[in-house]
């Protein structure tokens, strides 16, 4: 599977049940990667989105709290949640939020990082892949701007996998 989000420099993915900022490039980059594909991602993150599901996507959400919700499949259980998406022969992204990146990230060997370079004080974090010697770092972008805000797109590639 592969992980997929947008960190600042503090490694802040959000703040107060959103996203940190709109960046149109890297909503566009997400749209054209994830398209036609499995996102799972949990409950809370699916409740942030303003239209959901997600269209074109099949959307599977983690929760523990509810066994039904409209426009994506539900699973109270990580194992039942890999067995099914392994079955249906797609490619599969995580798509967060934190309590789920940390859950699911052993079960990834790709991670699309979107760095945008500022600090938010957000309240939810993923942790620095970049410095972290399991995972290499395969390609990356040069610096865009977008909406006043640096970015990078960097892809990281699990060692040994
Ligand atoms: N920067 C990015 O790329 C990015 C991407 C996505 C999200 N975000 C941000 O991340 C934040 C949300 O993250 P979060 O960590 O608070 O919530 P989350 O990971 O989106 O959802 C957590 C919920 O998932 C369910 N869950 C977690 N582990 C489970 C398991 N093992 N089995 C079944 N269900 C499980 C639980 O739902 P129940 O409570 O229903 O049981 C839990 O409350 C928001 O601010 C959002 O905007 C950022």
């Amino acid at each position: 599977m592969t992980l997929i989000l947008v960190m600042d420099n503090d490694c802040a993915i959000g703040k107060n049940g959103d996203l940190l900022c709109r960046l149109p490039l890297d909503m566009k980059h997400f749209r054209e990667t994830t398209k036609n594909s499995v996102v799972v991602m949990g409950r809370k993150t699916y409740e942030s989105f303003p239209k959901r599901p997600l269209p074109e996507r099949e959307n599977v959400v983690l929760s523990r709290s509810l066994s039904e919700i409209d426009g994506a499949k539900v699973f109270g259980d990580i194992d039942e949640m890999l067995k099914y998406v392994n079955s249906l022969g797609k490619r599969v992204f995580v798509i967060g939020g934190a309590e789920i990146y940390k859950q699911l990230l052993p079960y990834c060997d790709e991670a699309l990082i979107t760095r945008v370079y500022e600090n938010f004080a957000g309240d939810v974090f993923f942790y620095d892949i970049e410095n972290d010697k399991n995972w290499e770092l395969a390609e990356s972008s040069p610096i865009l701007e977008t909406n006043c805000r640096n970015i990078r797109f960097m892809r990281f590639l699990r060692k040994n996998s």
